[in-house]
């Protein structure tokens, strides 16, 4: 049988970290790290979301402040808040919940955020500094599934590793940070050809296609490590919603260890926010965002990383 990971138990000890970096932070004279939360509109599934962020950073010592705007809110309007939060030295993190409204424009409004408040990790600045190696903060569902790949594996180098999927939120950031770990990488998507035949030779296997049920076990090799970050939702024959990951769980109990879906990699992105912000406020306070030097410096994710291991190029 694979060894279930728990990601509710992984994303619990990062929150009891993060709390203890808040805490350390403050006793050293820095600021209590703040989050600013915009959300437009009153779409619910967003709702839910931004109401879980908030309760989250309650948990863990960092101030939350929820700029919530009306579905009508100019695009205007809004670069004005985003331009008062970046001013703001109260606050650390600045997230804008997706989807916006569609008569503003997402992509000039998230690149307007200040990137080392960027705690979401999508400014091309610090996607920039992601593929460099220059420090600047990384997507949280990618950070989440490098934290809990860190607990089934001792040593990332060398390991063939296979991404299914190449967006610019999961797929494209977690190869680079697999590579960061000296794995050797290979994005795939729904469209490559011999997908299962590539699958098959992985150490580590990154599921983000979004395709409920896609990887089979004959995809996996024996001792594989398998990361789902697939949820759909689908209807039981129950007449059931449930929700389905992109393996069929039931079929890889023959790889080392896997993620649940629900129960695995969904539970670590809050995580990873809220240690994405305490980062970005310790890198603010010490004036040190994002300036790690690209020829000599292996950016520093110990906050982050049970282990930190640099690499070479
Ligand atoms: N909408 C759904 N997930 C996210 C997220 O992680 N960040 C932002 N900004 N919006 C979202």
């Amino acid at each position: 049988m694979a060894e279930i990971i728990d990601g509710r138990a992984v994303a619990r000890q990062l929150d009891d970290k993060t709390k203890a970096e808040v805490d350390a932070l403050i006793a050293a004279g820095g600021p209590r790290p703040g989050l600013a939360v915009i959300l437009v509109g009153a779409d619910p599934a967003s709702e839910v979301y931004v109401r879980r962020k908030i309760k989250a950073c309650e948990k863990v010592g960092i101030v939350s402040l929820e700029e919530r705007l009306p579905a009508e809110t100019s695009q205007e309007e809004l670069m004005g808040v985003i331009a008062r939060l970046n001013a703001d030295l109260s606050v650390h993190g600045i997230l804008c919940q997706v989807p916006l409204p569609p008569h503003i424009d997402t992509r000039t409004v998230l690149g307007a955020i200040d990137p080392d408040k960027d705690v979401d990790g999508f400014h091309p600045v610090n996607v920039g500094r992601l593929s460099t190696g220059t420090g600047g903060i990384v997507p949280c569902t990618p950070l989440g599934i490098m934290i809990l790949l860190e607990t089934v594996i001792d040593d990332f180098v060398g390991k063939d590793a296979v991404v299914i999927g190449k967006s610019n939120i999961v797929g494209k950031p977690v190869a680079m940070l697999l590579l960061e770990r000296e794995c050797t990488v290979t994005v795939t998507h729904i469209y490559t050809a011999d997908l299962p035949e590539i699958a098959r030779k992985a150490d580590i296997i990154v599921a983000a296609a979004g395709a409920p049920g896609l990887v089979r076990g004959d995809w996996v090799k024996p001792g594989a490590v398998i990361i789902d970050v697939g949820i759909t939702r689908l209807m039981g024959e129950d007449g059931k919603e449930k929700l389905v990951g992109d393996v069929r769980f039931d079929e890889v109990q023959h790889a080392k260890a896997v993620t649940p879906v629900p129960g695995g990699v969904g539970p670590m992105t809050i995580a990873c926010l809220l240690a994405n912000t305490v980062q970005a406020a310790k890198a603010l306070s010490a004036g040190a965002a994002g300036n790690a030097d690209p020829y000599h410096d292996a950016p520093d994710r110990s906050l982050i990383y049970a282990t930190s291991e640099g690499g070479a190029d």
